[in-house]
């Protein structure tokens, strides 16, 4: 079933998603197994399609000192914008699952990670449009920005 809402999609099942985004999913799935994740024992895969067709992947990193942890989403986003310079983002997909488990858990991204990709969002001038599994559905966002109201960027920084 799909359902949708200014800006948003919800699909029931992962197959009911276009071919790119399915195959976004599979990235970020395959990106789970490159997390650190001891602490928390929560895996989270993020991967990225950029303007020209390239995949960047990216896992959370945990650190023994918790606040360094580092989400799946930021680790693909600073990938990106240190490795592809310039290159627009044109999606992310998010997924998680727990360890030993396969099937996935809901993964919205943090607050945190939403601002992040508002700025990449900001600084490119086009929508990022992010893929996450959540509440037992998939939803398709049209922009960073529609999953940041009233947010803050650089427009709030000028004179
Ligand atoms: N985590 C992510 O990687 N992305 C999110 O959007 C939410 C949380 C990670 C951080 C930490 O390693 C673990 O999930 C538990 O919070």
């Amino acid at each position: 079933m799909i359902t949708t809402m200014k800006d948003f999609t919800f699909f029931s099942s992962l197959e009911a998603l276009d071919a790119e985004s399915k195959y976004l999913v599979h990235k970020a799935k395959e990106a789970t197994q490159h997390a650190y994740a001891p602490y928390s024992k929560f895996y989270v895969g993020a991967a990225l399609l950029l303007e020209d067709g390239t995949y960047v992947a990216g896992a959370n990193q945990e650190n023994a000192s918790y606040p360094l942890c580092m989400c799946a989403e930021r680790v693909a986003l600073y990938t990106a914008a240190s490795q592809y310079p310039g290159k627009k983002i044109k999606k992310i997909a998010v997924v998680a699952h727990r360890k030993n488990h396969k099937e996935l858990v809901s993964a919205s991204s943090c607050g945190g990670c939403r601002q992040v990709m508002l700025e990449y969002e900001v600084r490119q001038e086009s929508p990022i449009e992010v893929v996450m599994f959540d509440d037992n559905r998939w939803i398709h966002c049209a922009s960073a920005a529609a999953l940041m109201p009233f947010s803050f960027d650089i427009s709030h920084l000028k004179d």
